[in-house]
Parts: structure tokens; sequence; C-alpha cells
């Protein structure tokens, strides 16, 4: 698939979604950041304003969900018109099945890991999955500073990725600017969230296509390494 940047509408203007999509024409996705003041302290959009705006832009959705209890809400997420659902293993109490009903229902279907929390004990169910995604900042706010020490888990993600054969895509999400996104593509990412990096730029479709040139230049992925 190569190089993805997908933008993240949590540091877009909420009363503007649709214009903030179209801003974004060139992105591959669109990032969706569905939060429950729960599982996270913050609290944004739910259901009815994914499946608004799935009819309303371009872009194929991908909806991040930190929320409690994703086993009983990702499929609706599926049904209201996300592409990429992606749940928080930390919350998720049967990831097995809940990837499964994600996918037969017709999306891609992913799982989320905090900063601290490991790769490892997924490595057996890792063939369920379409993507993971690794957090570079401790989900809830979008503007936060890139953890450098993410970096050994994406590259031990990609690492056992290839020991199976699988083809899963890594997302990174949090802190991705053009100075951080060379780091995370060396280590064997491929899908990028940037939500202030392009949301803040002057031409937020500019920003778009540099972070995928930049993403691109520091790739190893077309080497054989996947
Ligand atoms: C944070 C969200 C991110 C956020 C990223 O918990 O999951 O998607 O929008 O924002 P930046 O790119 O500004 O770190
Ligand atoms: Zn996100």
């Amino acid at each position: 698939m190569g190089i993805q940047i997908a933008p993240s509408i949590l540091n877009a203007d909420f009363a503007n979604l649709a214009a903030e999509a179209a801003a974004v024409s060139n992105a591959d996705w669109l990032h969706v950041d569905v939060m429950d003041n729960h599982f996270v302290p913050n609290l944004t959009l739910g259901l009815p304003v994914v499946e608004s705006l799935a009819k309303a832009v371009a872009q194929p959705i991908d909806c991040h969900l930190m929320i409690e209890d994703p086993d009983r809400w990702a499929p609706g997420y599926v049904e209201a018109g996300a592409a990429s659902v992606t749940f928080h293993a930390e919350a998720c109490r049967a990831p097995i099945r809940t990837a499964r009903e994600i996918r037969a229902k017709g999306a891609r279907a992913a799982m989320a890991l905090k900063p601290a929390s490991p790769i490892e004990p997924y490595e057996d169910i890792l063939a369920e999955l379409d993507m993971i995604l690794i957090m570079t900042v401790e989900p809830g706010f979008g503007g936060q500073k890139f953890l450098d020490v993410c970096l050994p888990k994406i590259r031990r993600t990609r690492e056992l990725i290839s020991k199976h054969g699988l083809d899963i895509w890594i997302q990174i999400d949090g802190g991705v600017s053009t100075e951080t996104i060379e780091r995370c593509a060396d280590a064997g990412a491929d899908v990028f969230v940037a939500g202030s990096a392009v949301y803040k730029a002057d031409d937020p479709n500019l920003m778009v296509d540099q972070l995928r040139t930049l993403a691109a230049g520091a790739s190893k992925l077309d080497e054989g390494v996947r």
C-alpha cells in the first residue's frame, strides 16, 4: 500500500467538519477520534456524527475508539460508515471476537496500544488484525509532544509482523510532524495520523504531501523488510 497519511479532525474546526475534510483532499484517510470521557479524560463525538461525516466526506473514515467497552460499540461504527475501526487493547475484553465482528461487517480491524502497553502479548492474534496503532502520546488530546520511547516498540511490531509473514499496517498517532515522521517510518510504520501538524499548517494539503514524502524517503518497507 505504501505510505498513507490520515489527518485527525480532533484538531479541526468541529463546527465545519465537512469543509475541514475537504481541506485535506490529498489525505488517504480521515482519522476520527471517538472519546468517551472514561477511557480518556476528554469527550468528542459518537455514532451520529460519524454517520453524517461518512456521507459528507470523500475520504474513507478511520475511527479511533478511545472508549470503554469497545466490544459493544465497535461494530456499530462500521454500520455508521467507518472503513477502519480501531479499538484499544487496554479496554477490549474480547479482541478476537471484536476484530472478527468488525471484519464481518466489512471494515478493516485495528488494535491500538497506549505508550506503555507491549505488543508481545498479542503476537498470536496478529492475523486477526489489519492494522496495529501504536500511540506515541498518551491518548486524549492533540498537540502533545511525541514520545521517542515508543520507537523500539514500532520496530519490534514490524519484526513480529514480518516473522509471521503478515500484511499488517502499522499506524502511528500522536505528535507526528515533519520533525518526527521519519523516525517512525524508519522503524517500520506506514500509516501516519497527524492532527495539529496538518490543521495548524497554512496549507493542510501541502503538509499532507510533505509528510508523505518524508515518510516515503525514510521507509525501508520496499526493501523487503515487510
Ligand atoms: C490523541 C488522538 C490523536 C490526536 C493527534 O489521543 O488520538 O489522533 O488528534 O493529534 P496530534 O497529531 O496533534 O498529536
Ligand atoms: Zn487518534
